[in-house]
């Protein structure tokens, strides 16, 4: 039987909730303990979500803002634990999951290529064979010898997805971030997505382009009010959200669609 390389099972998570702060005066006197019982106050972000990926699978989350989706790829990258319930991954992570994150604003464009590298595992050698590939696919020019403090947005996203696409990823994760792209590059990295189709690469996309959904993803899941609302085929799985969000679907257009 096939391994799953992503398993959530029973996952909740919940924030703490900073919002109700009653009488500053009495919170001014006695922070400590104003800040224990706000803490103890909890948002939940996610509860008892289950689902798996397996190997190879191109995964897409959609769902309405605050739903829970960044939420859930965090808990993937790692970078976020869950209350409770249980999470397996087994395999490399490359994480694209906001603007500039993993990198360092000081160093370059190119040595930062070089520490998500190491991060990610791999040796110079390793790293320095893609450098080309990398630089070229970012189209960033000269920028990819400035530090990246002085990036644009769509810079951010040029680098960021450019070595999450080519440092020999297994499992991609990838929230929304590509949409600061100009067109031009978004249908690159569509392009670059496409062509890991048929490869062993896992993916799981985070996005609001149904379209990207329909056109990149083997199966889809739609997360709605913080718990899982529908798994299956990308197709069917739209086409109940869009219903559900008053959204008219058409999937002439949206096959017509690039990103
Ligand atoms: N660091 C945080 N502290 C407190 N609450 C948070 C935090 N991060 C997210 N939340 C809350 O958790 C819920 C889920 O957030 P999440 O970012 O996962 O949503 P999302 O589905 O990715 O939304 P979007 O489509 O807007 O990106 C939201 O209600 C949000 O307000
Ligand atoms: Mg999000």
């Amino acid at each position: 039987m096939r391994e799953p390389v992503i398993s959530f099972q029973n996952v909740s998570k919940s924030y703490p909730l900073y919002g109700h702060i009653q009488g500053i005066k009495n919170f001014l006197f006695d922070v400590s303990r104003s800040l224990a019982a706000i803490k103890k106050e909890r948002f939940e972000a996610l509860r008892d979500i289950s689902f798996e990926v397996y190997r190879g699978e191109k995964f897409g989350i959609i769902g309405r803002n605050g739903a829970g989706k960044s939420t859930t790829l965090g808990m993937i990258a790692g970078v976020l634990k869950p209350d409770r319930g249980n999470i397996i991954i087994r395999g490399r992570i490359s994480p694209l999951l906001s603007l500039g994150a993993g990198f360092h604003p000081e160093l370059t464009g190119r040595e930062n290529v070089i520490l998500n590298g190491v991060l990610m595992g791999l040796t110079r050698r390793e790293i320095m064979q893609k450098m080309e590939e990398i630089v070229e696919f970012s189209e960033l020019g000269e920028f990819i010898e400035r530090p990246t403090r002085v990036y644009s947005s769509g810079m951010m996203a040029r680098l960021g997805f450019s070595v999450i696409a080519h440092l020999d990823p297994e499992i991609l994760l990838i929230d929304e971030v590509l949409g600061v792209g100009d067109i031009r590059f978004q249908q690159k990295c569509l392009n670059k997505m496409k062509s890991f189709q048929e490869s062993d690469v896992t993916m799981v996309l985070v996005t609001h382009s149904v379209a990207s959904v329909v056109n990149i993803c083997s199966r889809a899941m739609w997360i709605e009010n913080h718990v899982v609302k529908m798994i299956g085929d990308p197709i069917e799985v739209v086409e109940h959200y869009c219903e559900a969000s008053n959204v008219p679907f058409n999937l002439n257009t949206v096959n017509k669609a690039s990103l």
